[in-house]
């Protein structure tokens, strides 16, 4: 079951590896009847066939419900409600078979590369088999994610698996929020995190393992992870007279050599393989069960509604089984997740009921484990995820997978045509992604996969995703190599960044005051790369200092870096909304409006107010359409800041006093250059530093006013651009800026 191979080409296997005509037990059917029929509300699913081979069974078909009730009695969700001991679910898991192969081969290599389908045990297994082996010494293994909420619920399971508490022997650490101790052995941490490291302990030294996992996705991060280790692997495993610091050096540095370890879910890993001087390349066999693949007939125009009709159609038509919904985002999760919540409600008693469960990166921690418990007895799972459930996380129970064939891609766009940020966008995912996610439903026995678009979509799609080094911003990735002495030009990337995006973020850092001239760093360069913020936020929360703010900067910069957003908005109760929450807004705007809301919840929070305990402030922050998600992150997110900058012995607690707007205004302004515009005759505004003509989105406090300059959070794409989180600063600030000097006097 298990091979190992160097020179032999894998066998591919069901779900993975792209190309649409190679997966022979992938029976693809296409739908009968078009789509489009159905779509008109008078059908119930999307065109697909039923099990008995009927089409668009209706939910309240007497012959239906009998199915369903009979199957309800049959559910599943019995089975594996008992679940297996740990110990057990262990040694079943495919990976065990090659335990031994496994560890001989990391013992002999200083790289190897172990490639294997989802779900078969990579993860959570190969750490602790290095770990009981002895192959770490007295280092650490860290194990990346490009996710924060993977590697919070990985260390969680497999601190289970070990039976000790998070945090002991097995620990995660993420950006703002970590839970280590000194006997942690077993550290899961995203690849941002472990790059933070490198600031501090160049040759990550207290790692005597690293093992990069999720590499096929290609994250800026995990790129820039690849080629560090490949320098630092050069540095301490040298032998005598090659390393650096000559033989002494040498000699020490062999005593603590480093092992890396790149895990990739899918089987193009020759590439990493050429990159580390042809490592070697270990396959594991998954178990993967044929997955029946069915795609519409007419292509979808709303996936959500789609989504919804499906799911139903499954739960109504199909035999027992959880089901898998993958949606670009959160904004989708939670439209559909009140669709059919709302629906489900509306089920003939003798139908079972469906428990519906989100996934998504801001998704708080305590809601994550309700994912991976068996669905109540006798309901059917309803998981509804990004393509965080891709491949980075595995959830047992299920049995279809409904695809709505899109995700959330970040893209930088570049000045002259818009922002000059990353921006998400919703688009068409890769064949090599509808592969993975089909193959989501074939993990415990056969399985059926429901795409939301036409088999000549699919095929139009293409193999694999762009690396995210092609796409998005190097600004922040560039600062920190500035930081260790190294060149983003020079770097041996697997995949080089093109110079246009070099040059940009060069730019950026030169306008922000991090890089000089000659594009060197600055010692104010040097203090943001130490905050844990992008580097426009951190050039606020630097400027903050010379204005006697941080202690309110900190909070305004604390709700904007939290993974939800504060104001609940939608156009209906926007009215509402607004009305309620006019006793906290400021005159210059939404970023002071921030500042009295964090202020009115800490209140809350200290007991002062009727509002008591943890019911009473959610009640509060509804009456005031607030996401206190949002809020309670922001409080710990500033508490993780506050102590950056304690150990920067720089004052935080410095603060401008109450009503005094003009200096946070300015500090916000110092990062946020290339957001502020400038109001035209018209009552639009005209970025100061860029081409476009932005409006104030409606949701802002400044929505009707026309105020000299704004400055503004981010750009909402509609019909026309829209600046949201927008405060009104005055003219001079701007003209005081260095930057704008410097520009209007070239
Ligand atoms: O990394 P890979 O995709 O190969 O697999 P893994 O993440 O190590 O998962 C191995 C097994 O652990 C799967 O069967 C998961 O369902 C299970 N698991 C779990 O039950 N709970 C978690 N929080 C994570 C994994
Ligand atoms: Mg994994």
């Amino acid at each position: 079951n298990f091979r190992s191979s160097l020179s032999s080409t894998p066998k591919k296997s069901n779900g993975h590896g792209g190309g649409s005509g190679s997966h022979t037990k992938l029976k693809r059917r296409l739908s009968l009847i078009d789509s489009d029929e159905c779509a008109a509300s008078k059908g119930h699913g999307n065109g697909f066939p039923s099990p008995n081979g009927t089409i668009n069974g209706r939910p309240g078909s007497k012959k239906m419900r009998l199915q369903s009730a009979r199957d309800a009695e049959r559910s599943p969700a019995k089975g594996h409600k008992r679940q297996a001991p740990v110990k057990e679910q262990r040694e079943k898991l495919p990976i065990a078979l090659g335990r031994d192969a496994i560890v001989e081969e990391i013992r002999r290599n200083d790289v190897t590369i172990l490639v294997g389908e989802t779900g078969s045990g990579k993860t959570t297994q190969v750490p602790q088999y290095l770990l009981e082996a002895g192959i770490a010494g007295d280092g650490v293994i860290a194990i990346t994610q490009p996710r924060k909420v993977a590697a919070t619920s990985l260390a969680a399971r497999v601190a289970v698996e070990q039976g000790v508490p998070v945090g002991g022997l097995v620990g995660y650490s993420v950006r703002f929020d970590e839970s280590t101790s000194n006997s942690t052995r077993i550290k899961y941490v995203t690849d941002g995190m472990i790059i933070r490291e490198l600031l501090s302990d160049e040759l990550l030294s207290k790692y005597s393992i690293v093992i990069v996992d999720e590499a096929h996705e290609r994250t800026l991060r995990t790129d820039l992870l690849l080629a560090n280790l490949k320098s630092i692997i050069k540095r301490r495993n040298a032998g005598e007279g090659t390393s650096k610091g000559g033989k002494e050096k040498g000699r020490a540095q062999r005593t603590n050599p480093l092992k890396v370890v790149i895990m990739s879910a899918t089987l193009d890993a020759e590439k990493f393989s050429k990159y580390y001087g042809n490592a070697k390349v270990l396959y594991v066999q998954g178990r993967q069960h044929p997955v029946t693949i069915y795609h519409t007939a007419a292509s979808q125009q709303d996936y959500v509604d789609s989504a919804m009709r499906t799911f139903y159609q499954i739960h109504t038509d199909w035999p027992p089984g959880d089901v898998l919904i993958f949606l670009p985002g959160q904004e989708d999760i939670e439209n559909l997740e009140k669709s059919v919540e709302l629906y489900s409600k509306r089920l003939p008693v003798d139908i079972p009921g469906v428990a519906v469960l989100p996934m998504y990166a801001a998704l708080p921690p305590n809601q994550q484990s309700a994912i991976f418990a068996p669905a109540p007895h006798g309901m059917r799972k309803c998981i509804l995820a990004t393509n965080i459930a891709e491949t980075s996380i595995t959830i047992p129970g299920i049995k279809y997978v409904i695809d709505t064939g899109k995700c959330k891609e970040k893209r930088y766009i570049s000045r002259d045509t818009g922002t000059g940020f990353d921006t998400l966008l919703t688009k068409d995912i890769t064949q090599s992604s509808a592969m993975q996610r089909a193959g989501r439903a074939g993990r415990e026995g056969p399985g059926y996969c429901f795409r939301l678009y036409t088999e000549d979509a699919f095929k139009s799609m293409p193999l694999s995703a762009e690396p995210e080094i092609r796409r998005v911003t190097l600004t922040s990735s560039l600062l920190q190599l500035k930081c260790l002495g190294q060149d983003l030009e020079k770097l041996d990337f697997i995949d080089k960044p093109e110079q246009d995006s070099i040059a940009s973020a060069l730019a950026t850092l030169y306008l922000l005051g991090a890089l000089d001239d000659s594009k060197s760093l600055t010692p104010l360069g040097r203090t943001m790369a130490h905050f844990p913020l992008e580097p426009t936020y951190a050039r606020t929360l630097a400027a903050s200092f010379e204005h006697g703010c941080p202690s309110e900067i900190l909070s305004i910069l604390s709700v904007l870096s939290a993974s939800s957003k504060l104001f609940i908005d939608n156009t209906d109760t926007r009215e509402a909304a607004s009305e309620s929450r006019s006793k906290f807004r400021a005159v210059s705007g939404d970023h002071m409006t921030i500042l009295n809301i964090v202020k009115a919840y800490e209140e809350i929070r200290e007991g002062k107010g009727h509002e008591k305990g943890k019911a009473g402030r959610r009640e509060w922050c509804k009456r005031q359409f607030l996401n206190e998600r949002c809020l309670s992150e922001a409080l710990e997110i500033r508490a993780q800041l506050r102590g950056v900058c304690e150990r920067m012995k720089m004052d935080w607690t410095v603060s401008a006093g109450e009503g005094n707007d003009q200096p946070v205004l300015k500090s916000l302004l110092s990062g946020l250059v290339n957001q502020a515009a400038f109001l035209q005759a018209d009552g639009s505004y005209k970025q100061i530093m860029g081409p476009s003509i932005v409006k104030i989105h409606p949701s802002s406090s400044l929505c009707d006013k026309k105020v000299p300059v704004i400055l503004y959070d981010e750009l909402v794409y509609t019909s026309q651009i829209y600046a949201r989180g927008v405060s009104a600063i005055s003219r001079s600030a701007v003209q005081e800026l260095a930057v704008f000097k410097r520009r209007h006097s070239d």
